[in-house]
């Protein structure tokens, strides 16, 4: 099968499970970063559950560890190439594999990734609250850094242990 089939089929199984009305929206307070929850609402829901939970063995779950990742250099670098390059490859989430393919959101801006991830580490995966948010700025330095999703899952390993 080809990556580009693969990256559909994930589409079509995530919009068959929304359209079952088994990703249910979150009914969780107002969140702290409203235009990031609106841009990912509007183009991550669909793999990733409008409450962050993912779909088994489809896409991962955002509920921890990118509150990890923000709580160091590296870590936010990984937050950053992910959603400017995309990823691929098996990962280990939680105790669970997956081994998909993320697409690439380089065509949204800086301020507007930076926001969705705040979305995403403050709002979903509850980051302390010594955590600094992530700025636009540290989005383009990793813009400057093109990579493909195969190296940015390599980056990945020296953040999450292999089994881990
Ligand atoms: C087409 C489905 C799809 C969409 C849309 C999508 N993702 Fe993903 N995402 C995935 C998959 C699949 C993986 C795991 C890839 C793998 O198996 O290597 C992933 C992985 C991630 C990870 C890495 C998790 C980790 O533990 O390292 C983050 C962070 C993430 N996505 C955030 C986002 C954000 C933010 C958006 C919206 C801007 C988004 N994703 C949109 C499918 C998607």
């Amino acid at each position: 099968m080809s990556r580009g089939s693969r990256g559909r089929r994930i589409a079509l199984a995530a919009g068959a499970l929304l359209a079952a009305g088994s990703v249910a929206a979150t009914d969780a307070p107002a969140p702290a970063y409203a235009e990031g929850a609106k841009a990912f609402q509007a183009n991550c829901a669909v793999c990733h559950g409008a409450a962050g939970a993912g779909i088994p063995s489809l896409a991962p779950p955002l509920l921890s560890y990118p509150a990890r990742y923000a709580a160091s250099a590296e870590g936010r670098r990984q937050l950053a190439m992910t959603v400017l390059n995309g990823l691929y490859g098996e990962i280990t989430v939680e105790g669970k594999h997956y081994d998909f393919r993320m697409p690439s959101f380089s065509t949204l801006d800086d301020a507007t990734l930076a926001a969705v991830l705040n979305f995403v580490v403050f709002d979903l995966a509850h980051a302390a609250g010594d955590t600094k948010p992530l700025t636009g700025e540290e989005i383009a330095a990793e813009r400057a850094h093109p990579l493909d999703g195969a190296a940015v899952r390599e980056h990945r390993k020296s953040l999450v242990p292999a089994g881990d």
